[in-house]
């Protein structure tokens, strides 16, 4: 999960969030030989982001939410550390329809990031009970789940199985009465 402080330029700072310190370590060596010095890295998970309350304008996160048991609490750690008018833009895998018991139970499909992954509109609703507004899916894409998971049954479910780009906004004034459009 990344987070983002002012427009990412040289004036702007991202905060990267990696789960192992193998992670942490590779992420901060790519960033030395690429010469960034605006970018830092945290250890922690993204159900307790180590990243102070109301302080960055955009979280933006890349097909990892779909690996959290609690879901809701990921949205609410995001929430709480982006400033009032802030910006959530996350890429993730969503189900169209509920997943057979023998899928869910499979290690493979679970590190496939599907296993895991929350229906589409259930997914929706936990990003707005938490308080986002102006909550949308911008993109919404075909996952080729086919490709990655050479099982039939996997493979039945392909069409239920899609990326989506979804954008939400943190309301300023907190109750979520006024909120900015894109
Ligand atoms: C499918 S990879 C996506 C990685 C990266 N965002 C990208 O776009 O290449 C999933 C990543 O999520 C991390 N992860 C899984 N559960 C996590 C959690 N609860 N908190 C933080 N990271 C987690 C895993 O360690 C793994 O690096």
């Amino acid at each position: 999960m990344f987070l983002a402080s002012k427009k990412v330029g040289e004036k702007g700072r991202v905060i990267g969030v990696y789960m192992t310190p193998e992670m942490v370590d590779r992420a901060r060596k790519a960033a030395r030989k690429g010469n960034y010095g605006n970018v830092e890295f945290r250890l922690g998970e993204i159900e307790n982001l180590p990243v102070a309350d109301n302080s960055v304008d955009v979280v933006i996160s890349n097909c990892v939410i779909n690996l959290s048991p609690n879901k809701k609490r990921v949205f609410e750690e995001a929430f709480r550390v982006l400033k009032p008018g802030g910006r959530l833009i996350i890429s993730d895998i969503v189900l169209l329809k509920e997943l057979p018991k023998v899928i869910k139970e499979s290690e493979q499909a679970y590190v496939g990031c599907i296993s895991g992954a929350a229906l589409k509109n259930e997914y929706l609703r936990l990003i707005k009970s938490v308080g986002f507004r102006d909550v949308n899916v911008i993109e919404e894409s075909h996952f080729p789940v086919d490709l990655m998971i050479n099982d039939s049954i996997v493979k039945e479910y392909a069409n239920s199985i899609v990326s989506v780009t979804v954008y939400g906004i943190k309301p300023t004034n907190g109750s979520g009465a006024k909120c900015y459009g894109l």
